[in-house]
Parts: C-alpha cells; sequence; structure tokens
C-alpha cells in the first residue's frame, strides 16, 4: 500500500473501532468509517504522517505532528487526553529524557509538569538554564493507561516503549543535543537497553548513537527519598554535565549542597 492516506487509515481504522467498541460513544459509526475510507484527500495530510516511519522526518515540527496523532498503542489513544511529544529548544545542547508523562502532563500536553517535573524545573534552574534552554522529552509519549478506579502511574510495558522509541530516536537525532540525561531506570532501559540497578548505573557517562549520556535519579524518587545524600548525588550528576557542556561552574553551585543542607 503505497498511498500514504490509505496506509494511515488502515491503522487508524483498529484504533476507531476499539474506541467505538470500548467506549460505546466515538461517532465513528461503520459507514462513517467506510465513507472515510473511501474519502481521497485533495493533498496528504499531516495527520497521516504516523504511517510513516519517524526516521523520515527532517525537522522536529512535521515529526512532532505526526507523533501527536500516532495509534500505534490503541489502548493508549483510547486512554490519553494528547500525547505528550517533548518541550524546549529544538537546538538545545542538552535534553532530559523521562519515563512517560503523569495525569497532569496528558492534561497539558507539556513533560514534566507535575510534582516531579516542578523538582526537575528547580535543578534546571540550579544549573544556570531556562526550561526554554534545554529540551525535555520521555521514553513513552503517551499516559500509561491505568485500571478503572487505580490512581498513580505505572511504567510502561516493553511493547509500548519498543513501539514509542523511533519517536524519541527520531527526536534526538534531530535535536544532536550535546549530552543527554537519563532521568530513572525506564529512561536507562528504553535509551540503552539497560537493566542494571539505578545504585550501579547513576553517576556514569554511557554513549547514545555517540551523544554521552549522564545517568541520574529520577526526580519523582527525589520526592519520595527526601534524604540530603541522594539529592547530592543527583546535584553532583548534574555538575558532571555542565563540566561536560563547558559551562562554567560557580562557587554557588559547587557548593550548591553543602551550604543548602546546612
Ligand atoms: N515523569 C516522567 O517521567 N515524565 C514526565 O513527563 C512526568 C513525570
Amino acid at each position: 500500500m503505497s498511498d500514504p492516506f490509505q496506509q494511515g487509515l488502515a491503522e487508524a481504522l483498529p484504533a476507531l473501532r476499539a474506541l467505538k467498541g470500548d467506549r460505546g460513544k466515538a461517532g465513528a459509526s461503520r459507514t462513517c468509517l467506510e465513507a472515510l475510507q473511501l474519502a481521497k484527500p485533495r493533498k496528504p495530510i499531516r495527520a497521516i504522517a504516523s504511517a510513516v516511519s519517524p526516521a523520515s522526518f527532517k525537522t522536529l515540527t512535521p515529526l512532532r505532528e505526526a507523533a501527536l496523532v500516532c495509534t500505534k498503542c490503541p489502548h493508549l489513544v483510547a486512554s490519553r487526553k494528547g500525547v505528550v511529544f517533548g518541550a524546549g529548544n529544538p537546538s538545545a545542547d542538552l535534553m532530559f529524557v523521562g519515563e512517560a508523562p503523569g495525569a497532569d502532563e496528558d492534561e497539558q500536553g507539556e513533560p514534566f509538569v507535575g510534582p516531579a517535573g516542578q523538582l526537575l524545573t528547580k535543578i534546571i534552574l540550579a544549573m544556570g538554564f531556562t526550561r526554554d534552554d534545554i529540551y525535555i522529552s520521555n521514553v513513552l509519549k503517551c499516559r500509561p493507561d491505568m485500571t478503572v478506579g487505580m490512581t498513580g502511574n505505572r511504567k510502561p510495558t516493553a511493547d509500548e516503549v519498543e513501539a514509542c522509541l523511533p519517536w524519541l530516536e527520531r527526536q534526538i537525532d534531530l535535536i544532536r543535543p550535546k549530552a543527554i540525561v537519563a532521568l530513572g531506570a525506564t529512561a536507562v532501559e528504553g535509551l540503552m537497553g539497560l537493566t542494571e540497578p539505578m545504585g550501579n548505573l547513576r553517576g556514569r557517562w554511557l554513549d547514545f548513537h555517540e551523544i554521552p549520556v549522564m545517568v541520574t535519579y529520577h526526580p519523582s524518587y527525589l520526592l519520595h527519598n527526601q534524604s540530603i545524600s541522594e539529592k547530592r548525588k543527583v546535584w553532583e550528576d548534574m555538575l558532571l554535565v555542565l563540566e561536560r557542556l563547558g559551562r562554567p561552574i560557580s562557587a554557588k553551585q559547587k557548593s550548591f549542597f553543602t551550604v543548602a543542607s546546612k
């Protein structure tokens, strides 16, 4: 099937049907779906781009547009409010990669805006950046769905990560940051395929397609473990990142935790 519209449609139809079956409220009747299948747009539309390989996109904007209508995981299509593609400077020197959007991110369409995100923002500011200077993304671009009645978040499954990873890989390829910070075990596993305990991995430089990757704890870990020693470890990792980027490190930054912890 070479027509991208037909390809996209073929991919979208199972999701639309599932949506109709699961929720019983989608306005996609059989007649309507069949009419859609027969319809030919005057020119290929962006929404259909999700059928095209992420690797084929040459810039971030069309990649984002295609990711926003991705239907690779029908169960996530049915549960998400939106796709959280990523945010920040498309030419950033530094990129943070987390796990997956939570409820706040799903609602607002932006990564790391909930409690863990607020802590990440503080770390970014303490490094001397703003959120507009750097780029923030996740291994999974949709919020992992939750069983009805359950609160909180769940870890993405291996299948979800595998389906979503091409978006992140292309995102990284187009941004070409000078360094990446992998936040937590899911980010390291998604990017590097490593499943060693975080205690062994954090503070180490790894390599992703020749881009140095610093592994550190996820900010939500710090929210649950308020000990100064764990916060200091993350800060030490961030100092290594600043050093790697050739950024000046002030005396205040060097002694941040010695002073802040008093
Ligand atoms: N946790 C993540 O890993 N990513 C987000 O975007 C928010 C919370």
